[in-house]
């Protein structure tokens, strides 16, 4: 499907949502563009008769490294929303990552995909009790791990959304009454004081290991072990928040050797391919987050929409491994690239 069908299957304002960025989009065209300028290097004459994509990630087997992203409102894609994205992870043996700005109940979306490995992604509102709920409910309902997104002080400068003036028609987990509330209202809940004195008082409540998301800076990436957190997310959120930060792939090699081992190290923006996620697995990433490509299937056909692009990157990465002459993904380095 290309833009001007999903023009026309989701509206301009919710297309322009999901498929925008900030400024003039420089960060969100160069996330893509940062994979394919790096090139594979693939060893010959290896047996690769058997393969396998799976990686440790805090602590725990994954059988593929591809984690779905976290993202927002996700029944203005399909009436399916978070509920069919959760059960396309689970017939892939995905791991799903919940909005705290998502359409669907924490409760609704566990009961919908009780098998599915979930994790929860946490905004800190300026209002931390309705965060430290959200924490609660995510606990409850069997939620793995909790996503403190960092990198959303205040809502990037999008301009496609203040074209349109897309606004929220859906119930939300933190406004349940389902008024309709543009964007810039949601994201006025955030709290832009939020400092790393109080990431603390989310590692305590969430009696799970605890990744920060949207990190770009080694320094940071370093204050993020010394605060506790067992992983890093590093990404610039799809391109959306500041436009001209260098991209996900660039910024990773520098973070995993600050942290250097201790905690594990997931990067996204622009991984749309198979090989994409082995580029990242090479450059030292424990696992990736893929979301947009994840949200056009469900656009287009729900659950078996987001299940097929699923399928398809495991697919690919599984032919890369081949390829590469690498049949273990765990083994994946350095050595399989050329920049
Ligand atoms: C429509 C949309 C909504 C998003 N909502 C959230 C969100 O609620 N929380 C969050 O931490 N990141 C959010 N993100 C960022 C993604 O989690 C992820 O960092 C980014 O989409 C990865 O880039 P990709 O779409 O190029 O794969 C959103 C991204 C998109 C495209």
């Amino acid at each position: 499907m290309d833009d001007a069908e999903l023009i026309a299957l989701l509206g301009e304002g919710a297309h322009g949502y999901f498929a925008g960025g900030a400024g003039d989009e420089l960060t969100l065209r160069d996330n893509e563009a940062s994979w394919s300028r790096i090139r594979l290097s693939p060893q010959v004459l290896v047996d690769v008769s058997s393969r396998d994509a799976s990686v440790t990630v805090l602590g725990q087997r994954l059988p593929h490294p591809v984690v779905v992203a976290p993202m927002a409102y996700q029944r203005h894609a399909h009436e399916d929303g978070e509920s069919g994205t959760a059960r396309a992870a689970a017939a892939t043996d995905s791991t799903f990552v919940l909005s705290s700005q998502s359409t669907t109940s924490i409760a609704d979306v566990a009961a919908a995909a009780p098998d599915a490995r979930r994790w929860f992604q946490l905004y800190v509102f300026k209002d931390r009790q309705v965060s430290l709920d959200l924490v609660a409910q995510a606990r409850e309902h069997g939620y793995e791990a909790l996503v403190v997104t960092v990198d959303f002080p205040v809502g990037g400068w999008r301009e496609r959304d203040r074209r349109t003036g897309f606004s929220v028609t859906h119930p939300l987990a933190i406004n349940p009454t389902g008024e309709s509330m543009t964007t810039s209202e949601l994201f006025a809940m955030h709290d832009p004081s939020l400092t790393w004195d109080d990431i603390g008082e989310f590692t305590d409540a969430a009696g799970m290991p605890l990744l920060l998301k949207g990190i770009l800076r080694p320094d940071d990436a370093e204050r993020a072990v010394d605060v506790g957190a067992a992983g890093i997310v590093v990404s610039n959120h799809g391109g959306r928040q500041l436009d001209t930060v260098l991209s996900g792939a660039d910024a990773l090699p520098p973070v995993v050797d600050a942290v250097a081992g201790r905690a594990d190290v997931l990067v996204d923006g622009g991984i749309r391919r198979g090989w994409d996620v082995a580029k990242a697995l090479c450059l030292g990433a424990d696992a990736v987050l893929v979301g947009r490509p994840v949200l056009w299937g469900l656009a287009q056909n729900g659950q078996a929409g987001a299940e097929a692009v699923l399928t398809q990157l495991h697919d690919e990465l599984d032919t890369t491994l081949a390829l590469l002459g690498c049949p273990n993904a765990r083994d994946l380095d350095a050595s399989f690239l050329t920049r």
